[in-house]
């Protein structure tokens, strides 16, 4: 049975800030502090524009953290199937974005994800969704930026919470491209030396996908996974990407430099 934005008014919602005690707060207590508004979206899991009901984001992060998340470098949400992206802060500020809670019509608070074989998905508690019908930029974001089933928001300082992460300071200049890529597209779902999301695989250590894929099936799976393998729910790099070849293999590259710098576990890089 499909929850109900109801059957979920009392899931825990944590509010991490490093210098704060976290706050937890329910859907209810979220309806006490935002006023509820109907949001029309381009819902980029379905090609098709949907309207949700939901709290907007910034009124949220002014109640919840204070004026000064505005100067917090990133928003981590962690989201209950592992999904775990970083979005920069400077996003909300030149953005309307909103966290949807029901359907208008309060059916079933689900989509039915085209971007991941046709999976039926459950969106609740929260589901982060941006004011993009008329926004090339938001539009060539995909579903990147869209988490849903969000229950951990986080401010963070990008290079100390991923310390592993980042390529190797000789890296060129192609890796380091890379790097900024791989944490828009990539990192929500896998990690790279055990940091990142947990939706997906580790791809850097002890064995690196660079040194198991051959580059032209690297640059073929990114690009399109469901034509190597039948039923994946691994989704291309989404179609709209601006120079999506050259994102790619800049990518690999990334990828390439990494496998340079394993993580070792107990010890580290
Ligand atoms: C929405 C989650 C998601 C995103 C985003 C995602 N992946 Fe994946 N990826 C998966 C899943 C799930 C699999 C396993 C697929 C399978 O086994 O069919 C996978 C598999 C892979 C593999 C094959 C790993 C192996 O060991 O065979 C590679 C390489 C890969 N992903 C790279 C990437 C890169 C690079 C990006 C960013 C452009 C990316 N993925 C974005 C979910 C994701």
């Amino acid at each position: 049975m499909p929850m109900t934005a109801f059957s979920q008014s009392n899931i825990n919602l944590e509010f991490r800030n490093k210098d704060q005690p976290t706050k937890t707060l329910t859907l209810i207590d979220l309806g006490i502090i935002a006023a509820p508004v109907l949001v029309k979206i381009f819902e980029v899991h379905e090609n098709r524009n949907r309207v949700y009901k939901a709290y907007s984001a910034q009124v949220v992060f002014d109640e919840v953290f204070g004026k000064a998340w505005r100067e917090a470098g990133e928003i981590l949400f962690t989201c209950t199937d592992g999904y775990q992206p970083s979005i920069p802060v400077a996003k909300f500020l030149t953005h309307n974005a909103y966290f949807a809670f029901a359907q208008e019509d309060d059916s079933p608070f689900i989509v039915i994800n085209a971007l991941q074989n046709n999976e039926i998905v459950q969106l609740g508690p929260l589901y982060l969704v941006w004011d993009n019908i008329n926004s090339k930029e938001l539009l060539d974001d995909g579903a990147s930026y869209m988490p849903y089933q969000i229950r951990e928001i986080e401010l963070t300082v990008f290079a100390s919470r991923f310390p592993n992460l980042a390529p190797p300071k000789k890296a060129s200049l192609e890796a380091r491209r890379g790097f900024l890529h791989f944490r828009k597209h990539c990192m929500a779902c896998h990690t790279i030396n055990d940091e990142g999301g947990g939706k997906a695989t580790e791809l850097n250590y002890p064995v690196s996908v660079v040194e198991r894929m051959p580059f032209k099936h690297l640059i073929r799976w990114i690009g399109n996974p469901s034509s190597m393998r039948y039923n994946t729910v691994m989704p291309g790099l989404a179609k709209e990407t601006p120079n999506r070849q050259k994102v790619i293999s800049e990518i690999i590259s990334y990828l390439r430099a990494m496998s340079k710098v394993k993580y070792v576990p107990n010890k580290g890089l």
